[in-house]
């Protein structure tokens, strides 16, 4: 089937989640974090996304920020930058204003005038993504934010990748999805959708029952897989 409908992970794939630490770093008010600020956004993402799994499977969901609010306090611990409170706020705050990646707002912008649809697909809130949206001033050239706060459960359960039929009135098999999580991806091809691993880092692939369709650097040539 012709893809229709190309739907983004947002953390990681369209705003860079690194920004936050590595923008606190750079404005030069917390010296401690200068050599530790690429160790802390690591333990950071990696622990938020463990909670998200752990809160699934135990059946015990917290939002997206409360997650990342978890993350970033074992984070700083592990640092030894905790204790610091106006650091964590910074922290924080920037996370609400992430940058996009720079070829985000063209690539979209050429799926929408081939008239494809346009969507995000996320673990974050409503509130949360809407806020990095605005920043990164890519609304007009999305279709629809779409956030697991609907179906009060983390990705990868198959409710979260049912959103996109249900929004889009699509097949499976209409849907480029994409994501920078290798197991979201591999996920994300088991329960049906043409995928793309963005694999910015030269990580090795997840060893899952399924593998992503196409593997990228970036986001560049995704109007091309879409069939644009
Ligand atoms: C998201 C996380 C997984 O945006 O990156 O859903």
């Amino acid at each position: 089937m012709p893809i229709t409908t190309c739907v983004f992970d947002a953390y990681g794939t369209l705003f860079d989640v690194t920004a936050a630490a590595r923008q606190a770093a750079e404005d030069g008010t917390f010296p401690q974090l200068q050599d530790r600020w690429m160790q802390l956004a690591g333990h950071w993402r990696q622990k938020q996304l463990q909670y998200t799994w752990l809160r699934a499977i135990t059946d015990a969901h917290a939002d997206f920020w409360d997650v990342t609010q978890d993350g970033l306090d074992w984070a700083l611990e592990a640092t030894g930058l905790d204790g610091d409170a106006a650091l964590r706020q910074r922290l924080l705050d920037l996370y609400w204003e992430l940058q996009a990646y720079p070829e985000v707002p063209a690539m979209l912008r050429s799926l929408k005038a081939a008239g494809l649809n346009t969507a995000i697909l996320s673990n974050g809130s409503p509130d949360m993504l809407n806020g990095a949206v605005q920043s990164a001033g890519i609304g007009d050239v999305l279709d629809d934010v779409l956030s697991v706060e609907s179906v009060g459960i983390f990705k990868p359960d198959a409710r979260v990748y049912d959103l996109v039929g249900q929004r889009f009135g699509c097949a499976k098999d209409e849907v480029l999805f994409v994501s920078s999580n290798g197991w979201d991806a591999g996920c994300a091809t088991g329960y049906g959708f043409l995928t793309t691993w963005v694999n910015r880092a030269g990580e090795p692939v997840d060893r899952l029952p399924w593998r992503p369709a196409h593997i990228l650097n970036d986001l560049t040539t995704i109007p091309t897989i879409a069939g644009v």
